[in-house]
């Protein structure tokens, strides 16, 4: 695992979609042969789709090729509710960009029959091969995507009951009333983000403390369900330095001193 250890959310920000944009063109994707990437939505990639826009506005990176699979969508929110990930990847993201309409996927939260939705979802992956990188946030209890606390660490595209930590966490997006957040959602698995050539999670500020211990220093465990990074080859996590807070001393430095380029000198 690498972890990346940046001072504030905006240094995140930058080395995560410097990093994307690294990845995208050194595949130099084709219609053929196109870059497949997974993304997040919430507060965490906010940033980091920020300084993407701002490269492909400066004509320094171009998103023609690229393919993108959406983590997760609350069940019951359809593509206009400013809510829903659809309107959230749509207003952050896709409209401020230049990837065709036909290379973006979002699971269908609207649908009437979920074993169908979610066996295309993940047939759809398939058919492009696998994703490349798969980029996530964290929540405060450690889950990714929505695999929530005692996910399967191999599970699929599903759909899961969301927990009531993640409920009161994102009432702040619903006017802060808990009523108004879906219960469920369809989430792409655990085994599905693993699949990825790459994972890349991005957990900043001191709310996600706890749950970066758990991924770096803590037991696999599907409470935890961003600890199974630690099976990962290439896996990495960007955070700041609020996020280590619950880190031990050692660990941070040892991380930084890895980054630094310290032990190859
Ligand atoms: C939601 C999403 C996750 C996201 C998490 C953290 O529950 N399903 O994909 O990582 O929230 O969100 P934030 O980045 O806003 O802290």
């Amino acid at each position: 695992m690498r972890l990346i250890i940046k001072p504030t959310y905006d240094d995140c920000s930058l080395w995560a979609a410097n990093y994307v944009a690294y990845k995208i063109k050194s595949f130099r994707p084709t219609a053929k042969k196109p870059f497949v990437l997974g993304l997040p939505t919430g507060s965490s990639p906010m940033g980091m789709y920020r300084e993407l826009i701002k490269m492909y506005r400066e004509g320094k990176l171009s998103f023609e090729n690229v393919v993108t699979f959406g983590m997760d969508e609350y069940v019951g929110l359809d593509a206009s509710h400013p809510q829903s990930y659809h309107h959230y990847m749509q207003e952050n993201f896709f409209k401020h960009i230049n990837i065709p309409k036909a290379n973006i996927h979002i699971p269908n939260g609207m649908t009437k029959d979920f074993t169908a939705e979610c066996n295309h979802y993940e047939n759809l992956i398939k058919q492009y091969g696998k994703v490349h990188l798969f980029v996530g946030g964290v929540g405060e209890d450690g889950h990714i995507a929505f695999n929530e606390p005692g996910s399967s660490l191999s599970s699929r595209t599903r759909i899961k009951t969301l927990t009531h930590s993640t409920i009161k966490a994102n009432s702040r997006f619903f006017e802060n009333d808990v009523t108004k957040v879906p219960t469920r959602a369809i989430t792409v698995g655990v085994g599905t983000i693993m699949d990825a050539d790459e994972v890349m999670i991005l957990a900043t500020g001191a709310k996600k403390a706890k749950a970066l211990h758990q991924a770096v220093e803590g037991s696999i465990n599907h409470l935890w369900t961003v600890s199974i990074l630690q099976m990962h080859q290439h896996g990495i996590i960007v955070c700041d330095d609020e996020a280590t807070a619950e880190l031990r001393p050692e660990t941070v430095r040892y991380f930084k001193e890895v980054e630094d380029g310290k032990f190859s000198k």
